[in-house]
């Protein structure tokens, strides 16, 4: 069975995935070049000629090959630790193409990022404004910054991945922003650059997107009549995609929208937009292989061998994603599953009321799972995290190794004192 038949999005050369993963065991997170190349033109091409800036948002799917092939398609990048950062820099990633949001950041990471010269730090409060001002003065440096605004905008999302409402505790309210650009605007440390939003993750409408937009560029009319003129407009990321054949705007018409809204008002800003899971989503596939089949009653399960640590989207979020048989039996009656892992908690499913035709030793494959799969995994149970595989049309190429047993208490200390002597 080949991974252009398991995902048409997966566009690759009939590749069999039984062939990887007796290479490399199981689970296992595949990803196609092709798919991501193609998603990354999908949006640049679409946002040309317009001035712009693409800030792949590493917490989607920060493996360092991923990284660097966007690194070299031109994408600079959204971080919000100081481990982001590292793994940018050490994928060949430019920081100062790149930006920092987060409302934690620390004074370390503050510091890291204004020594890696970061091309913006999304601002998320008036204490972060300070703070960073302080390291700025602290390192003779002037920082770069954006004010992040909660427009307050329902995207119509899930609540746990809604960033934009007053009850987020993201960003800065447009009743405070016109003070805090003022005060900004009269320290030596800081340079005033644009105006930032992200208003949550898997939107699947342009409407709020649009408002946001809308509403940002207000600011920016009232800050210039403060002198305060901005550079940069970042509507963050948030674009979804289907799962389930769902209608969902494409990167394509995403770009086009905000384009036409940006031109009509003549604001002549630079936009910046920070996708992570409509870039890279499409691009994977977490193939499992089926260890038991068990029925209670009148229900059926798929025990398989990934569960909530190798992919948690559907535990957190009750996300459902399509899974595909990777071995075919028509000669086999199709049966309703919930397919569930090996964790000890009814919350350990990957898909629910699936209709599937499979035996013991098949192998399934969860679509879709390119963003915030691996990036989101855990070793909760004492499981070692699975194995990255990239496909670059016929070159299969180990990206990530599964992790040993080893590894998991490598930086664990026995207490002394309950050593055997
Ligand atoms: N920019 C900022 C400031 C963000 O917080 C996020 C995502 C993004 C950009 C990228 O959003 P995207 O284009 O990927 O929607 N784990 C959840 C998604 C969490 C998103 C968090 N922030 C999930 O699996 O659905």
């Amino acid at each position: 069975m080949s991974l252009r038949y398991i995902n048409q999005h997966l566009q690759l050369e009939n590749i069999p995935i039984a062939q990887i993963v007796q290479q490399y065991g199981t689970p296992c997170y595949i990803y196609s070049k092709t798919e991501l190349i193609k998603q990354w033109q999908a949006f640049s091409e679409s946002l040309m000629p317009y001035p712009h800036q693409i800030c792949y948002a590493v917490k989607a799917n920060s493996n360092l090959s991923i990284l660097s092939l966007l690194a070299k398609q031109g994408a600079g990048f959204d971080i919000v630790s100081g481990g982001e950062l590292a793994r940018v820099l050490k994928a060949g990633g430019d920081a100062k193409k790149s930006v920092f949001s987060g409302v934690g950041k620390s004074i370390d990471e503050i510091t890291q990022a204004l020594e890696a010269d970061i091309g913006c730090f999304n601002v998320e409060s008036h204490e972060e404004l300070l703070r960073i001002e302080t390291q700025a003065k602290v390192l003779n440096r002037i920082a770069p910054i954006a004010l992040r605004i909660n427009p307050d905008i329902n995207a119509n999302t899930h609540p746990y991945i809604t960033t934009g409402t007053k009850d987020n505790k993201f960003g800065i309210s447009e009743h405070n922003a016109l003070a805090l650009y003022s005060l900004a605007a009269q320290s030596k440390h800081l340079k005033i650059q644009g105006i930032a939003c992200h208003l949550g993750s898997q939107l699947n409408t342009l409407q709020p997107f649009l408002q946001a937009i809308t509403r940002l560029l207000i600011l920016v009319e009232q800050l210039k009549e403060q002198h305060i003129n901005l550079q940069t407009i970042n509507i963050g990321g948030g674009l979804g995609i289907s799962y389930n054949q769902e209608t969902v705007p494409t990167p394509q018409d995403y770009c086009k929208a905000m384009l036409e809204t940006l031109t009509q008002s003549k604001c002549h800003l630079r936009l910046v937009i920070e996708p992570g899971r409509a870039l890279v989503a499409k691009a994977g596939i977490l193939v499992t292989r089926v260890e038991y089949l068990k029925r209670h009653a009148d229900k059926h399960f798929a025990i398989v061998d990934a569960g909530m640590n190798d992919l948690l989207r559907p535990a957190l979020y009750q996300a459902q994603q399509t899974i595909k048989e990777v071995d075919l039996h028509p000669e086999l009656n199709e049966t309703i599953y919930d397919v569930v892992g090996p964790i000890c908690e009814s919350s350990d499913f990957l898909g629910k009321d699936k209709l599937l035709r499979i035996k013991p030793g098949d192998y399934l494959a969860i679509l879709d799972s390119g963003a915030y799969g691996f990036s989101m995994s855990s070793n909760y149970n004492s499981r070692p995290r699975s194995a990255e595989v990239l496909v670059d049309n016929t070159k299969i190429s180990l990206i990530r190794a599964r992790e040993t047993i080893e590894q998991l208490w490598a930086n664990e200390h026995v207490y002394p004192s309950l050593r055997v002597p």
